[in-house]
């Protein structure tokens, strides 16, 4: 049989990773650097992603850190700016940065919901266009993975989440959107839904009712980070260029369907 047709050798390749401060962000940086893709780490925490990027370049990795709100237009703009001067115009988006809103609606303030919907998605929108609109200009292709969430496609009535998961299918609907807008210009959109997975996030929920949690999983597990590894190298190689507009669910079956 000839070689399969796919490749994870991203050099040349300059990726902006939002959230790279801890969790699934954090691994995500990781990946794309040791696939070979110069790296910017972007978070508000920037001592942990400058931290983030030394340890890549300890390695022989080509990285570095940026301070970054996703929430606030200038500091996307100069995050962007930041990358290209540094490494180049950005090629590959990874729209991970998130919160959560952890409570029922009707106990939501007013400033949990405009953080979580302007985190979860306006900031998600304004990454996207701020990187795409520069491609275009330039005539370059590019990618972007957006990090949707296992919630976005089910929720239970205790989950507690409403706005957060109705964020997230937001998220996986503006990836099948964008995927169709941005296609004529060969920037591919497409989101990874994860399930529950080991994080920051996800910490003191699993502490307080993981065990429980865990017993209604078929596998009677969580994720952990590097998990998502393979799919975000598939989704980013150059070799999945037909591949746009799709969201992987990648939850271990532990939601129903
Ligand atoms: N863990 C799970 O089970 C799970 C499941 C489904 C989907 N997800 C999604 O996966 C993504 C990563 O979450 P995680 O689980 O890895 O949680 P995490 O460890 O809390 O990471 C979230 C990251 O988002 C960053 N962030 C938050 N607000 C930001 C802002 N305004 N600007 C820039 N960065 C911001 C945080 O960095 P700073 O605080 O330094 O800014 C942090 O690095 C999120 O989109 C989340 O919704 C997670």
């Amino acid at each position: 049989m000839a070689d399969a047709n796919i490749s994870t050798d991203l050099a040349g390749r300059v990726a902006l990773v939002t959230g790279a401060s801890s969790g699934l962000g954090w691994r995500f940086a990781q990946t794309l650097a040791r696939a070979g893709a110069a790296v910017v780490a972007g978070g508000r925490r920037a001592d942990r992603v400058e931290a983030l990027a030394a340890e890549l370049v300890a390695q022989g990795r080509r990285a570095a850190g940026c301070g970054l709100d996703v929430c606030d237009p200038a500091s996307i703009t100069a995050a962007v700016d930041f990358a290209e001067r540094t490494y180049g115009p950005v090629d590959i988006l990874i729209n991970n940065a998130g919160v959560a809103d952890a409570n029922y609606a009707a106990k939501l303030s007013l400033e949990t919901v405009d953080r979580v919907i302007d985190t979860n998605f306006r900031g998600v929108f304004l990454m996207s266009v701020e990187v795409a609109r520069r491609l275009i200009d330039a005539g370059k292709p590019g990618g972007i993975v957006n990090i949707s969430s296992s919630g976005a496609y089910h929720y239970a009535h205790k989950s507690a989440a409403a706005l957060y998961s109705a964020t997230k299918a937001g998220v996986s609907r503006l990836t099948e959107t964008l995927a169709v807008e941005w296609a004529a210009f060969g920037i591919n959109v497409n989101a990874i839904a994860p399930g529950f997975f080991r994080s920051e996030m996800s910490a003191g929920y699993l502490d307080r009712v993981g065990a429980t949690v865990k017993q209604a999983f078929p596998r009677k597990r969580f994720g952990d980070p590097e998990f998502l590894d393979s799919t975000l190298l598939y989704l980013v190689s150059p070799d999945s260029h037909f591949v746009t507009g799709t969201c992987i669910l990648v939850d271990d079956g532990q939601m129903p369907r």
